[in-house]
């Protein structure tokens, strides 16, 4: 078996779009409303947001590829404070969940941030997805305050914004 964290390719794109699908409306139903699931897929993973964002400068997406399979992705980014990076979306499919991937892909955005020379980690996290909010907090991330935004359309994140904790930052 081999497990392996990869930069994603743009022949990738429409695989990881697909799982996306996937992934939304089995994790979030019940969660955030089927509208707001409709309306957050199509503004973050339709193929043509996702090339865009291959190419953009301050964007790293990665798949997570089980013997070839791409079972899961994340993507970091800067913030608009320039010494922060952000784990903008993180996601493995139901059927791989508590074998340590997620934590390969945290661990992925760690070598990220340390290579750009970032200083901090940050990310956001729906206040009901409470088997996310435990693996964070076991990954060594802290709930440091609200993170309320407005996405338009009449929908709301809300979610609790959760930063690695500086113990975790060390080289080890
Ligand atoms: C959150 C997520 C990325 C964690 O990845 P993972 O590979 O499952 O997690 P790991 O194996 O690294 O760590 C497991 C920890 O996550 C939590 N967890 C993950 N899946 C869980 C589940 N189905 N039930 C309960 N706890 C779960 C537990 O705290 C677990 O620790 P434990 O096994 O020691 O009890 C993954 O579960 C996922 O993709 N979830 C659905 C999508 C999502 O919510 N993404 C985050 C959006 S902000």
């Amino acid at each position: 078996m081999s497990i392996q964290v990869l930069p994603l390719a743009p022949p990738d794109v429409q695989v990881v779009s697909v799982l996306a699908d996937a992934i939304w409306r089995h994790h979030y139903a019940g969660i955030i409303s089927s509208e707001q699931i409709e309306y957050m897929l199509a503004q973050r993973y339709q193929p043509t947001v996702i090339l865009t964002q291959l190419s953009t400068a301050g964007i790293w997406w990665r798949k997570l590829a089980l013997n070839e399979e791409i079972i899961g992705f994340c993507c970091c980014m800067v913030t608009d404070n320039p010494k922060e990076l952000k784990i903008d979306k993180l996601y493995i499919h139901c059927n791989h969940h508590r074998k340590g991937y997620g934590a390969l892909l945290v661990a992925e955005a760690i070598k990220i941030m340390r290579e750009n020379n970032l200083q901090s980690l940050i990310l956001t996290v729906n206040k009901h997805n409470q088997t996310a909010i435990d693996a964070y907090h076991k990954y060594g991330f802290e709930i440091t305050r609200d993170s309320i935004v407005d996405i338009g359309e009449g929908f709301i994140m809300n979610d609790y914004l959760m930063t690695l904790a500086p113990t975790k930052m060390r080289k080890t």
